[in-house]
């Protein structure tokens, strides 16, 4: 039972970037060997970009969302994506860069398992670009996914949080709602 506030629910926003990074230890060389591999990314976007949307388009309940939006504008925008995972700073405008891309896949109402499912091209791709930088670029590359699977959920339940902190007047009823905890 949740019975008391968590120092963890005063981090909000871009700051999130920052406790994660610390979390998970990412250092100045590990976004260095990223940082390196940015050309060879940029060559590897279009086949990964191939890929994402190939899959997206085979099943119904995916390609729904992509019809009407203009196919050149979304591969622009995930080739930009793909780009700043490899472009060595990952700071707290990253971040609200990305919490930012999360919303607006909130607002159109996709449910969260879809992106994180997509993950697995992003590894693929990026594992073979991450290969050319070595151990350190290989487990850089791991983390900095990680820290994207992290801000992509914290974007969803952001929104979660607002919406029932606006319904019920009160940030700390709507995390102790959403904990299912017992006599609130
Ligand atoms: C790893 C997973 C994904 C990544 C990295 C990603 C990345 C992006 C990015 C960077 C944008 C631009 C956001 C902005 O306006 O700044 C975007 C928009 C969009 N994404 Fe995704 N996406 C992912 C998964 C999906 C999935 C699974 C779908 C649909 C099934 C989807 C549908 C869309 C649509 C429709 C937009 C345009 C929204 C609009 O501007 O109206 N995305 N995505």
């Amino acid at each position: 039972m949740l019975n008391q506030d968590r120092k963890s629910w005063e981090v909000t926003d871009e700051s999130v970037a920052s406790e994660l990074i610390g979390l998970m230890g990412i250092n100045d060389q590990e976004a260095k060997s990223l940082g390196a591999l940015s050309d060879q990314a940029k060559q590897a976007a279009a086949a990964m970009v191939n890929d994402f949307y190939s899959r997206l388009n085979a099943h119904e309940n995916t390609a729904e969302y992509l019809q009407g939006a203009s196919s050149e504008r979304l591969r622009g925008m995930v080739t930009a994506w793909w780009n700043d995972i490899f472009s060595g700073k990952y700071d707290s405008s990253y971040a609200k860069k990305r919490i930012e891309i999360g919303h607006v896949h909130v607002r159109i109402g996709l449910p969260v398992r879809y992106p994180l499912a997509m993950l697995d091209i992003i590894l693929q791709h990026g594992d073979v670009v991450a290969a050319n930088g070595g151990d350190l670029a290989k487990s850089a590359f791991k983390k900095i996914i990680a820290l994207d699977v992290a801000i992509f959920n914290q974007a969803y339940e952001n929104h979660q949080l607002k919406h029932l902190s606006e319904l019920i007047g009160s940030e700390r009823l709507a995390r102790r709602l959403l904990s299912g905890a017992e006599g609130l």
